[in-house]
């Protein structure tokens, strides 16, 4: 299983998609993305899941963000699967590629293989993984699910904005942020920086070690 790291270039590759063939660095342009993957279609959590999604597309596009899905069955199979997403959540149009990932190349190239989860074929199944992408085509953040639990999408979307504010400020977010709420002040920023850097004003939280790393600032 490949070991992707936070900071690598992501794998390029080549596939099938629903919205037709997809090369996957020219796809993400100089784009933020994610790549998120499935155990298999027309199994029930994950029409729930690719609906959420949907109906979350325009916050996604609010923050410049491509979606790519991907499950390891064939395009014809995804196409009919997408009807059956539309009906479940009631939506009117399906927005974003589903990868076909039948050789599961692409998965192995990401290390979305579920080492446990096998299909009735006996078939390894991938996991439910995230993957945030930046514009530089690294690897921002993943997390992996197991097939048995759906994701929030709602923790996903904290997730990006954190990603793309701590990409531009020196600043980092705290346990529970939400977007908006006031940001820490990375350590390596040093007290005569602050003032330039920090001019909504910086608190530094007094602690018993007497040490100053508890810096506070509004969202900058
Ligand atoms: C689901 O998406 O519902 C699912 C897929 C594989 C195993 C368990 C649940």
């Amino acid at each position: 299983m490949p070991n992707l790291k936070l900071g690598d270039i992501v794998p390029d590759f080549e596939a099938e998609t629903t919205d037709g063939p997809m090369k996957f660095h020219e796809w993400l342009g100089g784009s933020w993305a994610i790549l998120f993957s499935h155990p298999a279609d027309y199994t029930p959590v994950c029409t729930t899941e690719l609906g959420r999604v949907q109906k979350l597309a325009p916050e996604f596009e609010k923050r410049g963000i491509k979606l790519a899905a991907l499950s390891c069955d064939e395009v014809e199979h995804h196409k009919g699967w997408i009807e059956d997403i539309k009906a479940y959540n009631s939506l009117e149009s399906f927005s974003y590629p589903i990868i076909a990932d039948v050789d599961r190349s692409v998965a192995t190239a990401y290390g979305m293989m579920d080492p446990v989860a096998q299909d009735s074929q006996g078939m390894p199944l991938t996991c439910r993984a995230v993957f945030i992408i930046g514009p530089d085509k690294k690897l921002k953040l993943s997390i992996l699910y197991p097939a048995t639990t759906g994701r929030n999408f709602d923790e996903i979307l904290r997730v990006i904005d954190s990603l793309q504010l701590t990409a531009q400020k020196r600043v980092a977010t705290p346990a529970d942020w939400k977007n908006g709420l006031p940001c820490m002040v990375v350590p390596s920023v040093k007290p005569e920086e602050v003032e330039a850097l920090f001019p909504k004003g910086v608190t530094v939280h007094e602690v018993p070690s007497g040490k100053q790393y508890l810096r506070t600032t509004p969202h900058p």
